[in-house]
């Protein structure tokens, strides 16, 4: 057992990529998720390396968001991944099914916007001026969402294929992706094929109108994600608590009624009175929105939404701390053990189908915190710190176990020195 701190540190130090690119022109300075696996800059893991730095080297965060947002589109639109090192692009095209942008060094994905709580974080130790230059970046962010990802004014943002969401193989998306979750050997082969095919399937549309364009009429899947959704309804409040420190209080009051719509179109759409949880909504073949009926980490997201009503809340604490579901030795699995899918040995080899991950972990503590939940919260807290402090700085972790699956060195696990004094040991 190893202090997960100085675990942390270590990673965050040996981590930092800084330099220049040539095309495009700019300075880059950020953390790269994993040396090995993980090269490049990742949208939302930077605002998990912002928010894990901001005590420590708030300086360093506030780079990391600065070299996001460089990438940034004049629409509003921040990618999902910047490969800002020109000589392993075409390697990683090769490699992965990423949907590369025309222009070549980011996607034409987007990522969910966790980046208004990370610069909310920084608020604190920024120097003047730092707040009116990046705000108004996190306002257009927070605008796209709502404009391109929200077309018909519903209240729920959607994604064009999973690794959007940053949950790439969860077991809810299988139903879309043509993937037999009885036949583990060929879960991630199918995953790349799947995601090969729809990557081919928007190319056209990409090359002609950019990563802004609404893929929803090529119906290849279109989906309502729980937990994009309630990271997008509590950024939102976190830019309407920016605005107001910037004295824009008009301004804060939208974002404020946006993150409202959020709460309540998740509680129309996707909240399933019988089981207690929330699963996401997608297309179905026929055209019809249907529940994907999953228990997954996501199905709890939505407690960290401060507006959710505080029975709701509870009926998703009772699913939380349910060992026959996700209150296992190093919860939270990020899926269900009651799920037929769950896999807490990673023996598919693919990710988010039962592991657990700190920065899921992060979230949820701090919904429970938000929701009152200060015990369950602390006891979370301490596990996660001990499944860090057992394995190092993984990707994910076996729930029962505590041992390190995926990546190596992996920057965002860092979260646990957010997690330290929370009650934790
Ligand atoms: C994987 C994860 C994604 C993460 C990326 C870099 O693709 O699914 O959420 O952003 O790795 O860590």
């Amino acid at each position: 057992m190893s202090d997960p701190d100085e675990a942390a540190l270590r990673t965050l130090a040996g981590n930092r990529r800084q330099g220049e690119s040539r095309r495009p022109p700019a300075r880059y300075d950020y953390t790269c998720p994993s040396p090995a696996t993980y090269p490049f800059q990742w949208n939302w893991d930077t605002a998990f390396h912002a928010i894990a730095l901001s005590r420590r080297d708030p300086a360093r965060a506030r780079a990391e968001v600065e070299s996001l947002l460089l990438a940034q589109r004049p629409s509003g639109f921040v990618p999902h991944m910047v490969l800002w090192q020109e000589e392993l692009r075409a390697q990683t095209a090769a490699e992965w099914p990423i949907a590369l942008d025309v222009c070549g060094w980011h996607t034409a994905t987007a990522n969910p916007p966790v980046l208004p709580l990370a610069v909310e974080r920084l608020s604190a130790a920024a120097p003047d001026g730092w707040l009116d230059r990046v705000v108004p970046s996190l306002v257009r962010l927070m605008t796209w969402w709502r404009i391109r990802r929200d077309p018909d004014g519903c209240g729920l943002v959607r994604i064009f294929q999973p690794d959007e969401a940053g949950l790439d193989m969860s077991p809810k998306y299988d139903v879309v992706l043509g993937i037999d979750a009885a036949d583990p050997a060929r879960i991630v082969p199918r995953w790349h094929e799947a995601m090969r095919e729809l990557i081919a399937g928007y190319a056209t549309a990409r090359a002609a109108h950019g990563p802004d364009v609404d893929l929803s009429r090529l119906s290849r899947f279109v989906w309502q994600d729980v937990l994009m959704n309630s990271i997008v309804g509590s950024s939102a409040r976190a830019l309407a608590r920016l605005l107001r420190m910037l004295g824009r209080d008009d301004a804060a009051a939208e974002w404020d009624a946006a993150a409202s719509r959020t709460t309540a179109a998740l509680l129309r759409h996707c909240w399933d009175d019988t089981v207690g949880a929330f699963f996401d909504t997608y297309l179905d073949a026929a055209g019809q929105l249907v529940h994907a009926p999953v228990l997954t980490a996501s199905s709890l997201f939505p407690l960290i939404l401060d507006d959710l009503p505080s029975e709701v809340a509870a009926r998703l604490v009772d699913h939380l701390t349910d060992e026959s579901e996700f209150w296992l030795p190093y919860p939270v699995p990020s899926v269900a053990a009651s799920e037929p899918s769950f896999d807490a040995t990673f023996a598919t080899g693919a990710i988010f189908r039962g592991s657990s991950w700190v920065n899921l972990n992060w979230y949820l503590h701090l919904g429970l915190r938000l929701h009152g939940y200060d015990d369950v919260a602390a006891d979370l807290a301490r596990r996660t710190r001990a499944m860090v402090g057992r394995a190092g700085l993984r990707e994910c972790y076996g729930p029962y176990d505590a041992a390190g699956h995926g990546a190596r060195d992996f920057s965002w696990s860092a979260l646990v020195l957010d997690l330290a004094g929370a009650g934790a040991g």
